[in-house]
């Protein structure tokens, strides 16, 4: 269990300060977010791009969900662990939903459940909140859907689409969600859903005025080079980095100057002249 809970993340909407949220996959990257005092920490689908390699993250299984989660969980001890609910892993029906949501609390050691959708998802978030497990929501653009959208591209710069974002973002809160994501939205509006919800907004790509902000730490560490959105702040370049330290350890290895004595081990004298002496 977390230090932090998702009644102290709502209690943040008016205490503040402003709410920190990155992802992590993995037990080593999780215990760095951890310790740096981040308030809650996303097991995004987002691993299905950035850590497994497909093309979106609509193939993500629960199964590889929970396979990161219980890795990452065995790292935090004081931020909130969010674990994100997979594409079609909650749309079924209800019982479905509760059953996986469930798993993530039970399973993978994961304090909230965070899952897309709107007004259309309301239920289903309500059925979850009702049964004891936290729910974050997520409006704006949604990843798992974004086919539907249009592709991965600003939602709600037409006054039909921000009206949608806008009630979509109403709905989740009413429904009982504890915070709800806002991505890749006009600032302005963003603005205006932060004032009306009586939740904390946490932004990604949809500008200052949120509750809070969230990023996928690869990108911000620059680790994953594919593809970079305009809202995305690098706060390190690694991946040059890495690679020209991969490249020394080849050429050290080829030049045979790695292991030097500093990485090796002595003392196997004796034990080598006896085995030579009966050979
Ligand atoms: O999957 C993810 O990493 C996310 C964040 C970008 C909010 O949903």
């Amino acid at each position: 269990m977390a230090n932090i809970t998702p009644v102290d993340i709502k209690a943040r909407k008016k205490s503040g300060p402003p709410i920190s949220m990155l992802t992590a996959y993995d037990y080593s990257l999780a215990r760095m977010v951890d310790s740096s005092g981040i308030d809650i920490i996303l097991v995004g689908d987002s691993l299905g791009m950035v850590m497994l390699g497909y093309d979106s993250t609509v193939p993500v299984t629960m199964e590889e969900m929970l396979h990161h989660c219980k890795a990452v969980s065995r790292g935090v001890t004081d931020a909130l662990l969010v674990g994100d609910m997979p594409f079609m892993s909650y749309q079924v029906n209800m019982d479905n939903a509760l059953m996986n949501a469930s798993r993530f609390l039970k399973e993978a050691g994961c304090d909230a459940v965070k899952l897309e959708g709107g007004t259309d998802m309301a239920p289903v978030i309500e059925k979850l909140v009702r049964a004891g497990i936290p729910v974050m929501g997520h409006v704006g653009l949604t990843p798992q859907t974004a086919a539907s959208l249009g592709g991965f591209k600003v939602q709600g710069r037409d006054i039909e689409r921000a009206r949608g974002i806008y009630e979509d973002a109403l709905a989740v809160a009413r429904a009982g969600a504890f915070s709800v994501v806002l991505e890749c939205i006009p600032s302005d509006l963003a603005e205006l859903i932060t004032k009306d919800v009586d939740i904390p907004t946490i932004g990604i790509g949809a500008g200052p005025h949120c509750d809070g902000q969230v990023l996928v730490t690869n990108d911000l560490l620059g680790l994953y080079d594919k593809f970079t959105p305009k809202f995305v702040k690098r706060y390190l370049n690694l991946s040059p980095q890495i690679k020209e330290a991969l490249r020394s350890f080849k050429k050290e290895v080829e030049a045979g100057d790695f292991p030097s004595p500093e990485e090796s081990f002595s003392g196997g004298g004796e034990a080598v002249r006896a085995i030579k002496s009966q050979a």
